[in-house]
């Protein structure tokens, strides 16, 4: 769910035909629906109790499904916002500005079914649609994208099954993302099962541009003018620019404090000896204050 004003995952895909919405999974259309026979001339519906119970069955599956999808997208996150904790306490650093998540709709994962060329059955929707848990998590800077995805991909029970590197290489529009999908181990009462996750990483910036690109996309359903394509993509330019320029500044920033930290350290560490020099000299003079023998025997 976006915590910002920004769109959200949902908007993004639904300005590309895939409305997908959280709430409303539980009522949409199910695969494998009765026969439409079932409704007479007037439109009344005359179903049998056994396509009822066809239907009902459909439905109880999909909801089951949405559930273990939903389950594999709250583990995820609860990685992610763990490597954000661990990273915070022992290397100062928050790679994780925030992260939206999203489910697709049956009737989002089934339009895209078809658009694959497949039959919308269960099966299928489980098989090839790999992007029904959807994570999204938007990071400050560049290297924070890569660090995160290099410190999943170190996670032994995580399987990266596909990743779409659209920094290295962004799509002809300027569109900047790193798109993983990663097999997430869920634990349910009787079995354990393996759930694709689709994690997208990326920066403030490029978060910045793709929810403009959204509402332009969204606002000429796909046929912008020129211009403001041109200019989009001038601006994509102008937003790499930034986010290597701010990762520039920041890792100089670290540097300097990196380096006051280690003369803070190196200061503490001449205090530390030169204080217990002083406090040698002053107990070898306090004893021989009460032994001036000693120091006779010395002279
Ligand atoms: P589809 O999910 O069918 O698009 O196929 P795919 O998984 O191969 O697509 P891809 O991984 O390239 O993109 C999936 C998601 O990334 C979309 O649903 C969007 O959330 C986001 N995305 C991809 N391209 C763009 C883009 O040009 N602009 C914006 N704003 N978002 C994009
Ligand atoms: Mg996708």
């Amino acid at each position: 769910m976006s915590t910002t004003g920004e769109p959200s995952i949902e908007a993004a895909e639904r300005l590309q035909g895939r409305t997908v919405e959280d709430s409303a999974a539980k009522q949409l259309p199910v695969p494998n629906v009765p026969d439409l026979s079932a409704f007479d001339m007037n439109g009344n519906l005359h179903m049998t109790s056994e396509s009822m119970e066809k239907l009902h069955q459909a439905s109880v599956e999909t909801q089951s499904i949405m559930q273990k999808y939903r389950a594999a997208m709250r583990e995820m996150q609860v990685r992610l916002e763990i490597l954000d904790q661990d990273l915070n306490l022992k290397k100062h650093r928050n790679p994780i500005h925030h992260i939206e998540s999203r489910l697709k709709t049956p009737a989002s994962i089934y339009e895209k079914i078809g658009r694959y060329g497949y039959e919308a059955t269960l099966e299928n929707m489980e098989r090839y649609i790999l992007d029904i848990a959807g994570i999204r998590v938007i990071c400050p800077y560049i290297q924070d994208v890569y660090s995160l995805f290099e410190l999943l991909n170190r996670q032994d029970d995580l399987e990266i099954v596909k990743v779409k590197d659209y920094i290295a290489s962004p799509k002809p529009n300027g569109y900047r993302s790193l798109h993983v999908i990663a097999r997430i181990p869920v634990f349910f009462m009787d079995k354990k099962e393996s759930i694709p996750v689709e994690i997208q990483l990326r920066t403030l910036a490029m978060d910045f541009w793709a929810s403009l690109e959204h509402k332009i996309y969204y606002k000429f359903e796909g046929n912008a003018p020129d211009y403001i394509s041109r200019d989009l993509r001038e601006c994509a330019k102008m937003v790499s620019e930034l986010d290597e320029k701010m990762l520039q500044l920041n890792e100089a920033i670290q540097e300097c404090i990196l380096k006051e930290s280690d003369r803070e350290r190196l200061e503490g560490v001449c205090r530390d000896v030169i204080g217990s020099r002083e406090e040698q000299k002053l107990m070898s003079a306090e004893s021989a204050a009460e032994d001036p023998k000693k120091e006779d025997q010395k002279g």
